[in-house]
């Protein structure tokens, strides 16, 4: 595939890769650490901070109305309405709602898996000791089996909370089971979408779950400091679990007597947002939206399975993939194991490439910007690394 005759969706690649910067300087590789500023998203913040700079408070009522429309566009990527969606500033803080939501009783379970990120676990580790059991279902070669899972679900089980793509091996869960499986035992399931949102499509139309919470700045090509949080219908009662300002349907209310919460998933915000960062997300969705969805898990997809076949062939050289042969256990995130892997990773800085070095593993996750020949060029230099020291 020659990159002139790539596309992304309705542009040519070479006019998506002009609204990013970073392609100039190399091959940015690492999409799912921290996406790289496009210009359109520049533009959105700068707009904000000159309204900032020269009208004070009124970038405020900007970022008020870019996180409506972010919560909006982000709602019809993962399919559900936008008055189930909270702005909140990480996944960590998403999944803690959540959990206090919740609230499992003592003698409850809840279930996680081995390959989490933090932020799926520790909200429950809390509760520990009030007598809730975290029990921690066991991954083989890389991936978390879905009977993994199912084995430590029981009656007594308050949650399921997964993290829905892991960042060490770029393994996907199947949400469509573990649904059925929450819904079976009348458990939560609280899904991390930090490595899933924005790189495979998510329909929780098709797969209900409780919550998902997912950050701004890695597939969806926002800031850091923003996220959303969906909570599903059946938990837009519950009362604010951190009540504050942003919380109630009048801020601006003197009435400290009575909490007056919005009915929908705004009630599960406290305080003051951070505008820059709902300006970025909005304009970081909106783009995805322009290239449209489906086309950007398209790209994504198809440079995964580019590499993974690519180094599928490197396994005589020592090469051991970590990341799941089957499509759909997988996102955007490839990791592998190679001899002198801290080398490997410095010949490639040197050479433009911007990979990770991830938990002992050579990480590569590309973006629907990256093109079929920075796939190929980076295969290159790994199969010359690892024929270099099998040799
Ligand atoms: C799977 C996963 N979850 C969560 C996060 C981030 O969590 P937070 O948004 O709380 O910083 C990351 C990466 O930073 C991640 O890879």
């Amino acid at each position: 595939m020659d990159q002139v005759d790539e596309r992304c969706g309705p542009y040519s690649l070479a006019e998506v890769r002009s609204w990013f910067p970073v392609t100039r300087r190399g091959a940015y590789l690492f999409n799912g650490n921290i996406a790289p500023c496009a210009e359109p998203v520049r533009h959105a913040i700068e707009k904000a901070l000159l309204t900032w700079s020269e009208y004070g408070d009124a970038y405020h009522g900007d970022g008020k109305q870019a996180a409506q429309q972010a919560r909006t566009l982000f709602g019809e990527l993962i399919g559900v309405q936008p008055h189930t969606i909270a702005s909140i500033p990480n996944t960590t803080t998403g999944i803690h709602l959540a959990s206090r939501a919740v609230n499992p009783p003592p003698g409850s379970n809840v279930v996680v898996h081995e390959l989490s990120e933090q932020g799926s676990v520790f909200p429950w580790l809390q509760l520990r000791e009030r007598g809730v059991e975290v029990r921690v279902a066991r991954a083989v070669a890389g991936d978390v089996p879905y009977e993994s899972i199912q084995a430590e679900v029981d009656e007594r089980t308050a949650a399921i909370s997964i993290t829905h793509v892991s960042m060490g091996t770029g393994c996907r869960l199947d949400l469509s089971r573990l649904s059925a499986l929450a819904r079976d035992h009348g458990a939560a399931l609280i899904v991390d979408a930090a490595q899933s949102a924005g790189a495979v499509p998510i329909d929780l139309r098709a797969t209900p779950v409780d919550f998902l919470a997912a950050p701004t700045f890695k597939w969806l090509f926002g800031q850091t400091g923003g996220g959303f949080l969906h909570v599903s219908e059946r938990w837009l009662e519950t009362p604010p679990p951190i009540p504050g300002h942003s919380s109630v349907v009048d801020s601006h209310d003197v009435n400290l007597e009575t909490i007056n919460p919005y009915a929908d998933a705004r009630r599960f915000e406290s305080g003051m947002t951070d505008a820059l960062a709902n300006v970025a997300a909005a304009a970081g969705l909106a783009m995805l939206k322009r290239v449209g969805y489906s086309q950007v898990h398209a790209r994504i997809a198809t440079h995964v399975t580019r590499l993974m076949d690519g180094l599928s062939t490197l396994d005589n050289a020592g090469v051991v993939l970590w990341t799941p042969t089957d499509p759909e256990h997988r996102a955007g995130i490839v990791a592998l194991d190679i001899a002198h892997h801290k080398d490997l990773h410095q010949s490639l800085t040197r050479e433009g490439f911007h990979v990770g070095d991830w938990q002992g593993h050579i990480r590569i996750d590309p973006a629907f910007y990256n093109s079929a020949e920075e796939i190929d060029s980076v295969l290159a230099i790994i199969t010359a690394h690892a024929r270099e020291h099998t040799g």
